[in-house]
C-alpha cells in the first residue's frame, strides 16, 4: 500500500484543454491531494492548442468540475481550492520551438526541476513532442532531478508503427523515463490478479494446462461509436482493445511468478508470455477470428444508428466494433490451453471479466450415476467491471437424501468490503508517475510483443473482400462468435452475471 508522499513535481500536459484533462487527470490528482499522497508541491503546467491563460484553464476546469454528479466546488472543497492556485497554462501549436522555450523558462523558475510530461495528445505528435523535449534539453535528468514521459494510447496502429515510435522516443530518452499508459493498468482489480495469483496458494498450485481446460477475457461493453467516429473508423476494435487491455489481462493471468515485486522482474515476466503468444499463418488467423459491426436497433431503450451510419464513418466501412478471437500462449504451463479473447460495442452488457474455466473431474465417485451430467466445471470468475469482485464456481450436494449436485459460487465483492469511493482509476498511474515506479507502465518489448500477435489478424482483413458480420445492439455479438468456441464443445460465459445478482439468487 503506497502510504509515501509524491516528490514536488510539475505536471505538464500536453493537450490539457482535452478531455482526458478534465474528467481523468485533475480529478484523480483531487483525489491524491485529499488523501495526502500529493501536496501542495505538486504543479500543473497545462499545454494546449485552444488560445487562452492561467486563468482561463482554471475557469474551464472549474465549470466542468462543477458540472459532475457529485460536484466539486473550490468553497467546498479544500483540495480543489488549494490546487488551482498551482495551476497554470501555455497555449500554442507543440510542434514549434517557441512553446518549448516558454515551457522550459517556466521549470527554471520554478522552485523543483522535477517534471512529469503528460503526451495526453492525438498520437501522431508522441513522436515529435518527444524529440522537441530532448532538442531543447527537457528530458536530461541534472542534480538528481527527473523527467519523465507519460504516454497514452494508442502506441502505434501496428507492429511496424509501434517499432518505429519505440525507437524515435528511445533514440531521445531512456527506457526508465518512459512511462507508457494502458489505463486498464489503474482498475483495482486488475492490479489484484497479482495478488490473487502470487498470495495463495490454491489458486496458484492449479493454474496450469493439467488444471484448466480454457480462459475467457471479456471486454463488452454497452456504449456505441458515438462520436468517436473518425477515431473509430480508422482503429476498429482490434487495435483499441486487445493488444493494449485484453493482452495485460491475460498477461497478468499467463505471466510466471515473478522474481520479486519490483517493476523490471514483473514487466520481464509480462513481456516473456506476451513474447509466446503464438504468431498466427494467414490460414490459422482466418480460422480462429471474427470480427462484426452493430447494425441499428435499440438498447436499453435508447436507438441505435447503424456503426456504418454513424457520423464521420464511411458507408463502405469495413471497421469491426467487435472481434473475438483464440489465442495460445506456446508455453510449458499453458500448452494447449486456449485463450478466447471478445471485445466490442453496443453489447448486451456492460461487463468486463476474466473467466478460468477448470477440466472436469475425473467423474470417479459418480461414474454410474446421472450426476454426472450435472457436474459442471469449476470456474473462476475475475470481474474487473462493473462490480468488481471475484467468485468461484463450485459443485456441492443438495441437502436431501439422495446425491443432487447443484453448482453454487461464492462471491467476494469489493463493495461489499471496502469504501471503494468514486476514484477515476488514474490515481495509482499518476502516483506510481510521481514517485518513478514503472510497473503499471508497458515496457517497449511487451508492446512491440503484443503487436506482433495481433498482426496476422490485420493483414489478413486488409486484404478481405468481405465486410464484418452484422451483429444487432444489445446482443452478445454476431453469430459467427458463438460458432468460433461451440466447435470446440465450448461456450461463452453469459455476459452481465452480476456478482451481486448471483449471491442473492437462490440456486
Ligand atoms: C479505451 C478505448 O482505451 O478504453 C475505448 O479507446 C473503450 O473505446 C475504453 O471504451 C474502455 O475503457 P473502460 O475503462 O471504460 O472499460
Amino acid at each position: 500500500m503506497a502510504t509515501a508522499p509524491t516528490p514536488p513535481v510539475t505536471l505538464v500536459i500536453f493537450g490539457a484543454s482535452g478531455d482526458l484533462t478534465r474528467r481523468l487527470l485533475v480529478p484523480a490528482i483531487i483525489n491524491l491531494t485529499r488523501s495526502g499522497l500529493v501536496g501542495d508541491d505538486l504543479h500543473i503546467l497545462g499545454v494546449g492548442i485552444e488560445p487562452g491563460d492561467d486563468a482561463s484553464l482554471v475557469t474551464r476546469l472549474d465549470s466542468f468540475l462543477a458540472g459532475l454528479e457529485e460536484p466539486v466546488l473550490p468553497e467546498k472543497d479544500d483540495a480543489w481550492r488549494r490546487l488551482r492556485e498551482r495551476v497554470s497554462y501555455i497555449a500554442g501549436d507543440f510542434t514549434k520551438d517557441e512553446i518549448f522555450l516558454s515551457i522550459k523558462k517556466r521549470l527554471e523558475s520554478a522552485h523543483c526541476s522535477n517534471a512529469a510530461f503528460y503526451l495526453a495528445v492525438p498520437p501522431q505528435f508522441f513522436g515529435p513532442i518527444v524529440e522537441k523535449l530532448a532538442e531543447h534539453g527537457l528530458t536530461r535528468e541534472v542534480d538528481g532531478c527527473f523527467r519523465r514521459i507519460a504516454i497514452e494510447k494508442p502506441f502505434g496502429t501496428d507492429l511496424a508503427s509501434a517499432r518505429a515510435l519505440n525507437a524515435c522516443i528511445l533514440g531521445k530518452v531512456a527506457e526508465s523515463q518512459v512511462y507508457r499508459l494502458d489505463h486498464f493498468l489503474g482498475k483495482e482489480t486488475v492490479q489484484n490478479i497479482l495478488t490473487a495469483r502470487f498470495a495463495n496458494m490454491m489458486i496458484e498450485a492449479l493454474w496450469n494446462n493439467n488444471y484448466i481446460d480454457h480462459v475467457q477475457i471479456t471486454a463488452a461493453e454497452t456504449v456505441d461509436v458515438g462520436t468517436r467516429g473518425k477515431f473509430y473508423d480508422a482503429t476498429g476494435a482490434l487495435r483499441d482493445m486487445v493488444p493494449n487491455h485484453l493482452f495485460q489481462l491475460l498477461a497478468m493471468i499467463a505471466m510466471e511468478a515473478p522474481n520479486g515485486f519490483g517493476a523490471e522482474a514483473i514487466r520481464t515476466e509480462k513481456s516473456k508470455v506476451l513474447s509466446a503468444l503464438r504468431i498466427y499463418t494467414p490460414e490459422e488467423a482466418t480460422e480462429h477470428a471474427v470480427r462484426g459491426t452493430y447494425t441499428a436497433g435499440t438498447l436499453n431503450g435508447s436507438n441505435i444508428t447503424a456503426f456504418r451510419e454513424t457520423k464521420d464513418v464511411s458507408p463502405d466501412s469495413k471497421t469491426e466494433t467487435f472481434v473475438a478471437t483464440k489465442l495460445y500462449v506456446d508455453t510449458w504451463r499453458w500448452a494447449g490451453v486456449p485463450f478466447y479473447l471478445r471485445t466490442g460495442k453496443a453489447m448486451t452488457a456492460r461487463d468486463t471479466e476474466i473467466v478460468v474455466t477448470f477440466r472436469q473431474v475425473p467423474f470417479a465417485q459418480f461414474r454410474e450415476t446421472d450426476v454426472k451430467r450435472n457436474l459442471p466445471p469449476n470456474k473462476l470468475v475475475i470481474q474487473v467491471q462493473p462490480d468488481e469482485g471475484l467468485s468461484i464456481e463450485i459443485s456441492i450436494k443438495a441437502p436431501g437424501l439422495s446425491v443432487d449436485t447443484v453448482p453454487v459460487s461464492l462471491d467476494f465483492r469489493y463493495a461489499d468490503k471496502f469504501d471503494i469511493g468514486k476514484m477515476t482509476g488514474y490515481e495509482s498511474l499518476l502516483y506510481d508517475l510521481f514517485i518513478g515506479d514503472q510497473t503499471l507502465f508497458q515496457r517497449a518489448d511487451g508492446i512491440e510483443a503484443g503487436w506482433a500477435a495481433v498482426q496476422p489478424f490485420l493483414d489478413i482483413w486488409a486484404k478481405s473482400a468481405e465486410r464484418p458480420d452484422p451483429y444487432a445492439p444489445g446482443s452478445m455479438g454476431p453469430a459467427s462468435a458463438e460458432d468460433l468456441i461451440r466447435k470446440d464443445g465450448r461456450e461463452w460465459h453469459e455476459l452481465g452475471v452480476m456478482l451481486h445478482n448471483q449471491t442473492h439468487n437462490k440456486t
